[in-house]
């Protein structure tokens, strides 16, 4: 206990450090810690000064995570959400498509877009970069409290891509970092602008330097930072902790230029292959501009479940274990997105792969 009193905050700031390090940011306190994406997206709706009368925009492909977070926050205030159509057809989608299908959409009453960097049901990458700068100039004509936010869901970008905080340029980048990062379970952050914090209030209180303040009897800071909203209380403080070692691991591979390539190189090796099967639809785009990681594809002719038990049945005895909760993970995530998009894509019925398990359909053991 004593140890935690003594070592926390230091501890918290070196996380945050590690972080701003790789976003290329100059100050970690514009970063806040969490437990993970779907705590961050849950700590920045929930605490939005959004009011009734304004709007959260957002498309239908969004991770349930976020599409929750934006629900409560309109029931809690009377604002309103709304999903745009944002795209036709996902063979043909272009960058410009995508940013021109919710720029079209934003009214006087829009307050925030909600976006996704890389879907997790298609793997489609959101430009995330050209969408900021097209809001920026929506922007200028605005003032401070009708400004239009840019959050993002950065999760399955996160660990992959190489963009800075500024060059992604929205006003908050939310991701865990137990995913591509490949940090400690239960660890994320949020990456918010100066101004954009000053947007949020904490949903729970912080166990910062702030609190200190307030149990001394001192006054709220003026201006919400990354600390003020990193939700407190003695959580997995040790994966917190632990969290610099992740972004050291980065360097150590060579850095995020490195990743990106190596990242890109086999996932197009693998849609590639994937895309020259004839019982293969990929859904995910080749082009390294809309893509990341994650692929998603179906196979004519068979339900999920049956390609899920296909590959199951490839027994690879090294890694059964690790396929087959990955899968079964897969495998209910996708039911649901399939529910969703089961008009847009046909059957509807996908599940993702990375290149590992492309290994083991294409090289049974
Ligand atoms: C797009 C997206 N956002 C958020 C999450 C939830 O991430 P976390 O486990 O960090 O809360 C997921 C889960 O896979 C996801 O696919």
């Amino acid at each position: 206990m004593l140890y935690i009193v003594s070592h926390e905050q230091d501890f918290a700031h070196k996380a945050r450090a590690a972080a701003a390090e790789y976003l290329d940011m100059d100050d970690p306190e514009q970063i806040a810690l969490t437990d993970s994406t779907t705590m961050g997206l849950g700590t920045i709706y929930t605490g939005l000064n959004i009011q009734n009368g304004q709007e959260i925009l957002t498309n239908e492909h969004n991770y349930f995570a976020q599409q929750e977070a934006i629900k409560e926050a309109t029931l809690r205030t009377g604002a309103t959400f709304r999903e745009v159509h944002y795209y036709d057809n996902i063979d043909e989608v272009t960058e410009d498509e995508l940013v021109h299908n919710v720029i079209k959409e934003v009214t006087d009453r829009t307050r925030v877009v909600g976006a996704t960097w890389v879907h997790s049901n298609t793997g489609l990458k959101s430009p995330i970069g050209k969408l900021s700068r097209e809001l920026a100039k929506i922007n200028e004509h605005r003032d401070e409290e009708n400004k239009v936010l840019l959050v993002v869901d950065g999760v399955h970008g996160f660990g992959i891509e190489r963009d800075s905080f500024e060059e992604l340029g929205c006003d908050f980048l939310i991701a865990g970092c137990h995913k591509w990062l490949y940090g400690p379970r239960g660890t994320g952050i949020v990456a918010g602008t100066p101004a954009g914090w000053q947007n949020v209030r904490p949903v729970i209180p912080s166990f910062s330097e702030v609190m200190w303040r307030i149990i001394r009897g001192g006054q709220q800071p003026e201006r919400v930072t990354g600390p003020h909203m990193s939700p407190g209380g003695f959580h997995s403080l040790e994966h917190t902790w632990s969290l610099p070692s992740a972004f050291e691991f980065v360097k150590t591979l060579g850095g995020k230029d490195r990743i990106y390539q190596r990242v890109h190189e086999l996932n197009r090796l693998c849609k590639e292959g994937l895309a020259s099967m004839p019982h293969v639809k990929l859904a995910t785009p080749l082009d390294d501009n809309l893509s990341a990681g994650i692929i998603a594809f179906e196979v004519k002719g068979m339900s999920v479940h049956d390609v899920v038990q296909h590959l199951v049945n490839k027994k690879n005895h090294r890694h059964r274990s690790t396929v087959r909760q990955k899968l079964r993970a897969l495998h209910a995530r996708n039911l649901q997105h399939a529910e969703r998009n089961r008009d847009r894509f046909g059957r509807g019925e996908f599940f993702e792969i990375d290149a590992y398990i492309e290994k083991l359909l294409q090289s049974p053991r």
